[in-house]
C-alpha cells in the first residue's frame, strides 16, 4: 500500500468555520471526487466524469434508533489516503485475472452533537468506478446500535433515462420499465405484475438497484451495492424535485433495519459512470470492493452445465407433489434425464419434487413442510446416485424452504450430511412465499445473514449453492466461490406467466441492472416456444428466437448453466444443441464488443480451457444488422467460425425456432456482419486450427 499524494485537502476559512474540502482523480483522471465537510457541517460527496458532473453535492449520514440520535453533522478529525494496485485470480468466472487498482480516501469524522459518535467513510476510486461505505469503529459512545435508516444521498440532478424496477422487501423478479425520472410510477408499474408470490412495495417513487441511468449526453451511470453482508439490502427514494435518490433500508419484522456492534461497516455503495455502455458491462469494481474468500480449499467448485427434472413441470408435463398422478420426479423419469446429461456431456441433472412435502408446499405458511431428507417412496435416491456416478454425472439437489427459513436453519447439516452421503454436491435452494415464522423480509438483514450462513455452511460440506427468490447479488461469489448464482430477477420461468412474461428487451436490459452483481441462474436454452404442450389452454409463448437462446450462455454469464428445455425439445435439432454441448461456462477473458441497454449486446469471451473464443449477441424486438471485428482473435491464427443465425425468415412471433448453420474460416483482420431477426440473436464458435 502507498499513500498518494493526488489529494488536495483545502481550507477555506471563513470568520467563524472552516470547510474542509478534499478531490481525488482517478489514475486515468477521468472520474473526479470531491468530499467536504461543510461550515453547517454536513458531510458531502460529488463526482464528476470526463468534465461533467455526474453526482452533484450529495449529503452522507444516518438515523439511529438506539442511542436515538441522527448523525448527520460532523466534524472532519483526519483523514488517511492510500492508493492500492494488484492483480488477482477468481476460482471462476468472466477474467482468469482481475486487476484492483484505485485510489482510497477515508475521513474520519465525529458528530458534533452528543453522542459524539465517530464514523469513518472509507471511498475507493477506481477507473471503472466508486464505492464508498461507511465505518463505525469501535468507540465508548456506541457498542450495539440499531438503525432507523441509513441517509445516503445521490442527488443526479438531472431527467435521466432510467432502467428500473419497483421497490420492494421481498422480490426482485419484476420486468425492467425504462422511463424518464420524472416518469417512475413503482406502484402503476407493479400492478400490471400480477404473477409475483409475494410482494412488499414500499412507495410510488421508490425503485431498486442496480439501477441504470443514462444521461441527455451521453453518459451510463449504474447504481448498485457491494458486499451486502450483516445488513439489509438498499432501496431509492426517488425525489423529483431535484432529481436525487436517498437511501432507504428494507425493515426487519417489527420495522427497524439493522442491528450492528461496533466495529461495523455498511455495504459499499457503487456508482459506475462511463460514456461507453459497453465499459459498464465490464467493469470490476464490485467485485473488487468485495473480500477475497477465505476458503482454503476451493478444489470442489466446478462451474457446470446441468439438465433438469424442471422444465416439465413448469409447463404441466408432470408435477411436484406424488399426489395427483403426475409427479416427475420418480426414478425412470430421471433415469432418462440422466442419460441425456451423459450423452450430451452435461455435468448435473437438477431434481424437484424429489422429497415429501409438496403437496402442501405453497400458501399455508407452515414451519415443517419440508425435512430435505425423505425422498417419495417413487424415487429411488441411492440407485439413482449410483446410476449417474456410472454415467458421469451428479445429480442437483433441489431445497425449496416454502419460506420456512428457520425450519431450514435448523435442517441444514442434516440435510448436506443426506447430499454428501449420496453424491450430491449442488444444491439450488428457494424461497418461494411468506418468510415465516417471524415475517422477516427476503431482502431484510435476517435474510441477507441466512443467505450468506447458507453459502458458508454449504462450503464446509464441498456443496455448491445456486439461491433462487434471494436478495439481489453484490459480489459475493467472490467471497464464498461456491456461491455459484442466484435467481434474484426475472428468468426463463416467467415465459409462462399470463399477463407480461419476459418481453424480447428484458435480456438486453438485465446485463446492465441485475448481472453487475453477479451471476444468474435465468435458466436458458429453450427450444420449443409454444407453451401449450401439455396444455392446450396455455396461450404463453417464449418470445425469442432460437439463436437467441444459444446467444444468453453468452450474453448471462453464469458458471452454472442449465440446458433447461425438455431433451425431447431438442431432437430434431441437435446440430443447434451442438453450440450448448460445446460452450464453456468459466471464461480466462471477456471482451465487450457492442452494447446499448434495451437494445442489443455482444460479447466475446476466451475458453479457459482452450484457445477457442465464443461470440454471443441479442437484439431486442427490433431486427438488427451487426458488424462486428475480430481483433479479440489472437493474431495471425486462423480460426474455423461455427455461426448459429436466426433464419432469413426467423421472427419471435412468427417463426422463432428457424435458425441455419453456417461455417467459414476467419481471422483477426476480419469482420463479421450478423443479421438478427425480431428478438433474435447469434452464436458464434470461433475453434482454432492448428
Ligand atoms: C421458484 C423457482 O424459481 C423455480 O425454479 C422452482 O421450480 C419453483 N420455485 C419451485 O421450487
Ligand atoms: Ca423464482
Amino acid at each position: 500500500m502507498t499513500r498518494f499524494i493526488a489529494v488536495v485537502l483545502a481550507l477555506f476559512a471563513s470568520s467563524t468555520v472552516l470547510s474542509q474540502s478534499l478531490s481525488v482523480k482517478s489514475t486515468d483522471s477521468r472520474y473526479l471526487l470531491k468530499v467536504e465537510v461543510t461550515p453547517a457541517g454536513i458531510l458531502q460527496y460529488s463526482l464528476s466524469f470526463l468534465g461533467k458532473q455526474v453526482v452533484q453535492p450529495s449529503a452522507l449520514g444516518f438515523d439511529l434508533e438506539k442511542p436515538k440520535t441522527k448523525l448527520n453533522r460532523f466534524k472532519l478529525e483526519s483523514v488517511d489516503s492510500s492508493y492500492i494496485n494488484q492483480n488477482w485470480a477468481p476460482i471462476w468466472g468472466e477474467y482468469a485475472t482481475i486487476k484492483n487498482e484505485y485510489k482510497e480516501l477515508v475521513l474520519h469524522v465525529k458528530q458534533t452533537t452528543n453522542p459524539a459518535i465517530q464514523v469513518a467513510v472509507r471511498f475507493r476510486l477506481f477507473k471503472d468506478g466508486l464505492g464508498f461505505r461507511y465505518e463505525f469503529p469501535s468507540q465508548t459512545n456506541l457498542s450495539h446500535f440499531v438503525v432507523k435508516e441509513e441517509n445516503t444521498q445521490i442527488v443526479v440532478g438531472k431527467n435521466h433515462t432510467a432502467f428500473w424496477i419497483p421497490g420492494d422487501y421481498d422480490t426482485n423478479e419484476y420486468l425492467y420499465n425504462t422511463t424518464k425520472l420524472s416518469e417512475v410510477h413503482a406502484l402503476a408499474a407493479a400492478k400490471k405484475e400480477k404473477d409475483i408470490a409475494v410482494t412488499s412495495l414500499v412507495s410510488d417513487q421508490t425503485v431498486q438497484t442496480p439501477l441504470l441511468l443514462k444521461s441527455a449526453d451521453g453518459l451510463y451511470i449504474s447504481i448498485h451495492e457491494a458486499a451486502l453482508r450483516n445488513y439489509p439490502a438498499w432501496l431509492l427514494n426517488l425525489n423529483k424535485a431535484n432529481f436525487s435518490f436517498e437511501s432507504t433500508l428494507v425493515p426487519d419484522a417489527v420495522g427497524n433495519k439493522a442491528y450492528l456492534q461496533t466495529p461495523a461497516n455498511t455495504p459499499w455503495r457503487t456508482i459506475l459512470v462511463s460514456n461507453k455502455a459497453t465499459e459498464i458491462l465490464a467493469s470490476t469494481t464490485i467485485l473488487n470492493l468485495n473480500e477475497p474468500t477465505a476458503f482454503e480449499n476451493t478444489s470442489f467448485i466446478k462451474p457446470q452445465k446441468f439438465a433438469g427434472m424442471w422444465w416439465e413441470m413448469h409447463v404441466g408435463k408432470a408435477n411436484w407433489p406424488l399426489a395427483g398422478g403426475k409427479h416427475g420426479a420418480n426414478t425412470e423419469n430421471v433415469k432418462k434425464y440422466i442419460d441425456f446429461a451423459a450423452a450430451h456431456k452435461l455435468d448435473g441433472v437438477l431434481v424437484e419434487g424429489w422429497n415429501q412435502g409438496w403437496e402442501d408446499w405453497f400458501g399455508n405458511w407452515k414451519e415443517n413442510v419440508f425435512d430435505f431428507v425423505s425422498p417419495y417412496p417413487d424415487y429411488d435416491i441411492q440407485y439413482l446416485t449410483k446410476y449417474a456416478q456410472s454415467k458421469g454425472v451428479r445429480l442437483i439437489m433441489h431445497h425449496e424452504t416454502s419460506g420456512a427459513v428457520t425450519n431450514y436453519e435448523r435442517r441444514m447439516d442434516t440435510a448436506y450430511r443426506f447430499m454428501n452421503l449420496n453424491g450430491i454436491n449442488t444444491v439450488k435452494t428457494g424461497y418461494v412465499g411468506k418468510i415465516i415464522p417471524r415475517g422477516e423480509h427476503h431482502d431484510g438483514q435476517w435474510m441477507v445473514n441466512h443467505y450468506e450462513r447458507v453459502a458458508a455452511k454449504a462450503g464446509t460440506y464441498g456443496i455448491m449453492v445456486d439461491a433462487h427468490e434471494s436478495v439481489h447479488p453484490t459480489g459475493l461469489h467472490r467471497t464464498f466461490p461456491n456461491w455459484m448464482a442466484n435467481e434474484a430477477a426475472r428468468g426463463t420461468e416467467f415465459n409462462n406467466a399470463p399477463t407480461l412474461g419476459i418481453t424480447p428487451e428484458h435480456t438486453t436490459i438485465i446485463p446492465f441492472t441485475r448481472l453487475m452483481g453477479g451471476p444468474m441462474d435465468f435458466t436458458p436454452g429453450m427450444f420449443h416456444m409454444k407453451l401449450n404442450q401439455f396444455d392446450p389452454s396455455r396461450k404463453t409463448v417464449i418470445r425469442t428466437t432460437l439463436a437467441k437462446q444459444l446467444a444468453f450462455y453468452i450474453t448471462i454469464y453464469s458458471p452454472l448453466q442449465m440446458v433447461s428445455d425438455l431433451p425431447e425439445n431438442y431432437e430434431g435439432k441437435m446440430d443447434a444443441f451442438q453450440f450448448i454441448e460445446d460452450v464453456p461456462v468459466d471464461w480466462a477473458d471477456t471482451k465487450i464488443l457492442a452494447a446499448e441497454p434495451g437494445d442489443y449486446l455482444a460479447i466475446a469471451r476466451k475458453d479457459k480451457k482452450s484457445e477457442d473464443w465464443y461470440l454471443g449477441a441479442v437484439t431486442d424486438e427490433n431486427k438488427r444488422a451487426l458488424a462486428l471485428s475480430l481483433n479479440f482473435l489472437s493474431p495471425g491464427k486462423k480460426y474455423e467460425a461455427i455461426i448459429y443465425a436466426d433464419a432469413d425468415n426467423a421472427d419471435f412471433e412468427k417463426n422463432p425456432e428457424a435458425y441455419k448453420i453456417s461455417k467459414q474460416m476467419v481471422q483477426s483482420t476480419d469482420q463479421l456482419s450478423f443479421q438478427l431477426a425480431r428478438s433474435g440473436g447469434v452464436a458464434v464458435r470461433f475453434r482454432l486450427m492448428d
